[in-house]
C-alpha cells in the first residue's frame, strides 16, 4: 500500500504565521507538523510516500525530510499549484500509485494517537472500497459529518449547520485505486474546491464506504487553539534519533 500526505492549502486560520511558512512546517514539539504523518505511515508499515505541497515553503520540506532515508522511508514530492481542494491535491497522486494498488491518505494537519497498523493490514485484505476514520467531537459543524447505517456510511455532510451525528470524519482515508476515477467524476463545490467529501460520497452511494472509530485523541491542528493543544500533547514526543540531534 502507498502513503500520500496532503500538505498544500493556504492555512488561513493560522494567519499571520502562515504568511511566512506553510502550516505543516509549524513546529509541534521537536518536529514540524508534517513529520507526524510520515511517522504514522512508517509505523503502519507504509514506507513509499508521496508528499503533496503547495509552492510556498516547498524547499523547506526537502530540507527537513530529504529523500526520506534518514526517517526510514522513501519520499517523493508533487506541487499543487493552487489550493483547489483536497481531492485536487489527491489527484496528483495518480501516477504514483500502480494500477490496482491501495493507498492510505493523511491530511498533514491531522495529528492523532491511534496506530494505523492493524487497519492497514485489514484494508489490504479488503477486496474493494474506501474507509474513513471517525472521532466524536464537541462541534461537528466544523468538519465532515457522517450519517451512519450499521457498518457503512450512508453519506457525509461537509460542515453542516445541523449535524446528523456527533462524529467528525477525520483526515485519515483509505482508498482502492478507483479513487482516481471517482475524483474525475466530481465537480468543484460552491466554494470552488474539489471536495474529498464528494469523493467519499461516491463510494458511500455504492455501499462501499466503511469506517472505524478512533480510540485515542485526535486533533485537526489548523487553528490556533488546536495547534496549541497539539503542541501540548506532543511536547515530550521523540521519534527515532538522528546523528547530531539535540538531547
Ligand atoms: O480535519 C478533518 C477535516 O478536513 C474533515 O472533517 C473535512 O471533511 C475535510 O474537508 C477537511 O476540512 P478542513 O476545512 O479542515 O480542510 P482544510 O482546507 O483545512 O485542509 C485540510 C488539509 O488538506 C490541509 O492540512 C492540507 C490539505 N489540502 C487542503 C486544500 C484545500 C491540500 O493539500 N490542498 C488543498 O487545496
Amino acid at each position: 500500500m502507498k502513503g500520500v500526505i496532503l500538505a498544500g492549502g493556504t492555512g488561513t486560520r493560522l494567519r499571520p504565521l502562515t504568511k511566512m511558512i506553510n502550516k505543516h512546517l509549524l513546529p509541534v514539539g521537536k518536529y514540524p507538523m508534517v513529520y507526524y504523518a510520515v511517522e504514522k505511515l512508517r509505523t503502519a508499515g507504509i514506507t513509499d510516500i508521496l508528499l503533496v505541497t503547495g509552492k510556498h515553503s516547498a524547499s523547506l520540506y526537502t530540507d527537513f525530510l530529504g529523500s526520506g532515508k534518514d526517517w526510514g522511508v522513501k519520499i517523493a514530492y508533487k506541487i499543487q499549484e493552487e489550493a483547489g481542494g483536497i481531492a485536487e491535491a489527491l489527484e496528483l497522486a495518480e501516477s504514483f500509485v500502480h494500477p490496482g494498488e491501495k493507498l492510505l491518505v493523511l491530511l498533514g494537519d491531522n495529528l492523532f494517537e491511534d496506530s494505523l497498523a492493524p487497519y492497514v493490514k485489514e484494508f489490504a485484505n479488503q477486496p474493494e472500497g474506501a474507509k474513513v476514520f471517525l472521532k466524536e467531537v464537541e462541534d461537528p459543524r466544523r468538519y465532515g459529518v457522517p450519517v451512519m447505517d450499521g457498518a457503512l456510511i450512508k453519506r457525509i455532510e461537509e460542515k453542516p449547520e445541523q449535524p446528523q451525528s456527533n462524529y467528525c470524519v477525520t483526515g485519515i482515508y483509505m482508498y482502492d485505486a478507483s479513487v482516481f476515477s471517482m475524483i474525475q467524476a466530481i465537480e468543484p463545490s460552491a466554494r470552488g474546491e474539489m471536495e474529498i467529501t464528494d469523493v467519499n460520497n461516491l463510494y458511500a452511494s455504492k455501499g462501499l464506504l466503511s469506517y472505524h472509530l478512533l480510540n485515542g485523541w485526535w486533533i485537526d491542528a489548523g487553528t490556533f487553539p488546536s495547534w496549541y493543544e497539539a503542541t501540548d500533547r506532543l511536547r515530550e514526543y521523540s521519534g527515532p534519533s538522528l546523528p547530531g540531534d539535540g538531547k
